[in-house]
């Protein structure tokens, strides 16, 4: 027997929620009760935060697609809600760490319901195309805050986080050329794909690009080092005014997490306090620095047009794939997102078969690489979701190519992800580009 089209997409919708909820669980499953309500920067969120926070935004859905939905309770919403204004005043962000209420058992029955809630909402509808959509926007929202819930687990447990799954870092390297010449001309970007993607990936546009050089690799922290080491932070002509700024105001002489043991560099992540290693991506370095780093080495930083072109662009058949190594969707062999579960950077080279067409590697997964561009929407945008991305269209660079920490479902190459100039508690690096 086969089922009917809309009753299968129904099913899949089903499949695709239960698989997002599960790993949020598994993400915080081996946490002690205290983690869950700690919050140890005013940019990070308690554990117990996230977990009711995803589980409201899918009442948030359910009321826009039904006008009589009835909330769970006005206090959850209040705590929950991020920064919504459409749905009440939010609690204060940097004060999500004071308040013990909900507790956590309240959280997590409010996540089993919800679960219901939506299961039922889910099976007891039709939904139109747009309706649907909405209701995966909610799986992918999902999705971004798993990714920020491991950023805020390393800033607050680091290597004392016990992981449910571990796997083994690839360390193989294949290194060989540094740059590869990409050509310009007019390149349409955006999604072009017959899958999900965010309002802010559309509409496909097209935009000139001048013949250049994109780096094969991300920045290594041996790369990195020699920046540091040629007095990097304390030489004022690398860096941008407000770059210089943050420099002497947070006194940063190193990426976030390093610390210096005996002259040496260590870094405290998730695989522990270990040395550093030179043939990793940088890691925790803010769009400053990024900027730095390139205006010291003769190079720049890649716009989000040429880093989507080095990436998604076949030049022989003339056709744009969803990730560098084609259509189909990202596997273990050709990077490392979250559900390698490595816990952090494999070293340059490790991903031949995740090679772009052009030739560059790693662009998906490891880390996030900030671009040039600001965060302004394409010419022709239109909002999916009020206040959910758009509202952010102002002092943001585009980062891309998603990291260890971002779960599979939710990238591919024309994702664009952003965050303040300063920001560095996420998972971002860079790589370079020459012009010709
Ligand atoms: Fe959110």
């Amino acid at each position: 027997m086969t089922l009917n089209p809309e009753l299968q997409r129904n099913e899949s919708l089903l499949e695709q929620f239960k698989e997002t909820r599960k790993r949020t669980l598994e993400l915080v499953k081996n946490l002690e009760s205290d983690d869950f309500v700690v919050q140890t920067a005013s940019y990070m969120s308690p554990p117990k935060w996230h977990i009711g926070h995803v589980s409201w935004i899918y009442e948030a859905i359910m009321s826009k697609l039904d006008k009589n939905y009835e909330f769970y309770s006005k206090d959850f919403s209040e705590y929950l809600n991020s920064y919504y204004q459409q749905f009440g005043v939010p609690h204060d962000k940097a004060l999500r760490g004071i308040t013990s209420r909900p507790t956590i058992n309240e959280i997590f029955q409010y996540f089993n319901t919800i679960n219901q809630k939506v299961e039922k909402f889910i099976e007891s509808r039709e939904f139109s195309k747009e309706e649907e959509k909405l209701i995966v926007t909610g799986f992918n929202h999902e999705c971004q805050h798993q990714e920020l819930l491991v950023y805020d687990l390393q800033h607050l447990l680091a290597e004392q986080y016990l992981p449910v799954r571990k796997n083994k870092i690839k360390v193989q390297q294949h290194k060989q050329k540094e740059f590869v010449e990409i050509k310009g001309g007019i390149y349409t970007m955006g999604y072009n794909g017959k899958n999900y993607c965010y309002d802010i990936e559309l509409p496909e546009h097209k935009t000139y690009l001048q013949n250049f050089k994109m780096g094969i690799f991300p920045v290594t922290n041996k790369e990195y080092l020699e920046f540091m080491n040629d007095g990097g932070y304390e030489t004022y002509k690398h860096w941008l005014s407000d770059g210089w700024e943050k420099v002497k105001s947070n006194k940063w002489n190193a990426p976030m997490y390093w610390e210096k043991i005996k002259d040496e560099w260590y870094v405290r992540d998730f695989l522990g306090i270990r040395e550093i290693n030179p043939n990793e991506p940088v890691c925790h370095v803010s769009y400053y620095e990024a900027d730095a780093y390139c205006k010291w080495a003769g190079k720049r930083l890649p716009t989000e047009a040429e880093w989507e072109k080095a990436s998604c662009w076949d030049e022989e058949k003339q056709q744009k794939t969803v990730f560098p190594w084609g259509d189909e969707n990202p596997t273990e062999e050709k990077c490392n997102l979250l559900e390698s579960y490595h816990w952090g950077c494999a070293e340059v080279g490790a991903y031949p078969k995740g090679s772009s067409k052009s030739g560059c590697q790693q662009m998906i997964g490891d880390v996030w690489e900030w671009t040039s561009s600001e965060f302004v929407g394409y010419p022709g945008f239109k909002s999916g979701f009020d206040e959910y991305n758009d509202k952010w269209f102002t002092n943001q660079k585009v980062l891309r190519g998603g990291s260890f920490g971002t779960p599979k479902m939710s990238i591919r190459g024309s994702y664009r992800n952003f965050f303040r100039l300063d920001e560095r508690w996420l998972f971002s690096g860079f790589r370079c580009v020459e012009d010709i």
